[in-house]
């Protein structure tokens, strides 16, 4: 079976069939006459809203969670928003078929000259060569399966792309050489504060598996990095100071700032913004280039005017 065309498949009342991708639980709503199922199909950087009406047609999708499914799809539309209605769903037959041929994925050459490059800018900047050697042993640790370097930052909104974890931290990194540029004063804790943001989001790994929610998702990335993170205690406490490691988990408790455990510290507060600076702006230029009419809606500030973009 062919892989849906899901941009195609919108065409009004045209049917389409052949293999979708769901990567998270749908929710199943009430309706007039039954409950129903809304949920995203997701095909590299296509992203469509699917409906279910019948009990009967989404069980399948129930029991068997996330994954690659064979469907037959309508194309629809309610007051102006498209949608495919789904006529049949079971999951995928065909073995050929793989999650990662329906994610987006960031070329790992990309990644890992970005990664090279701040580090030796931050280098320059004054982080110490022990602390590139801690990171390195923490991020490449074989216990992680090298997913440090492949899973997405999240599975619905920035970075939602295979290396997106790697590519959302290098990009706080830079994000963090400026800010050590512009505040000397920062430069004696310039080791915490690389450290803390290399680590900020490494419970990821443990939170999604390929940009699907993982088993155990609920105890948050947060706790699982600093869960993570004691089986290297020993080391950062002899390497630094204890003051240092309890700093570091301050900061992977704190970092999502009034929408988690409030921040405890200064560096806390520093990274939620370094990582709300990365991330919003990550999520304005992805919800810009999708949006139809050049502008977007934002849930604080209604709709935002667009500006002109380039290619990446
Ligand atoms: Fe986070
Ligand atoms: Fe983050």
């Amino acid at each position: 079976m062919p892989i849906i065309d899901l941009n195609a498949a919108l065409e009004l009342n045209k049917i389409s069939q052949g293999a979708v991708y769901i990567n998270d639980y749908p929710v199943i709503r009430t309706g007039k006459r039954s409950d129903f199922m809304i949920g995203t199909f997701i095909n590299q950087d296509q992203e469509v809203e699917f409906r279910i009406w019948e009990p009967e047609i989404f069980k399948p999708v129930v029991d068997n969670g996330p994954g690659i499914y064979d469907a037959e799809v309508v194309g629809n539309s309610f007051n102006d928003k498209v949608y495919l209605t789904v006529r049949s769903i079971a999951p995928s037959l065909s073995r050929n078929i793989k999650k990662s041929d329906f994610l987006s994925s960031i070329p790992r050459i990309i990644l890992d000259a970005n990664w090279q490059r701040v580090r030796e800018r931050l280098s320059r900047i004054g982080v110490s060569d022990g602390c590139w050697a801690l990171i390195d042993d923490v991020i490449n640790d074989p216990s992680l399966d090298g997913r440090f370097q492949t899973e997405g930052a999240a599975i619905r909104h920035h970075d939602n792309l295979i290396g997106g974890l790697l590519h959302h931290t290098t990009k706080m990194l830079r994000i963090l050489a400026a800010l050590l540029e512009n505040n000397p004063e920062l430069l004696p804790s310039a080791d915490l504060l690389c450290f803390a943001t290399v680590v900020h989001d490494i419970g990821k790994v443990f939170e999604y598996d390929n940009l699907e929610v993982a088993s155990y998702w609920y105890s948050s990335h947060r706790v699982r990095g600093i869960e993570y993170l004691t089986g290297f205690a020993d080391r950062i406490i002899s390497q630094y100071n204890e003051d240092f490691y309890r700093q570091v988990q301050a900061v992977i408790a704190g970092h999502h700032g009034e929408y988690g455990d409030r921040p405890t510290t200064v560096a806390a507060a520093i990274i939620h913004y370094v990582d709300t600076l990365e991330s919003q702006t990550t999520r304005l230029i992805q919800e810009l280039q999708a949006s139809e009419d050049g502008r977007l809606y934002d849930r604080d500030w209604g709709f935002l005017q667009g500006l002109p973009l380039g290619e990446k």
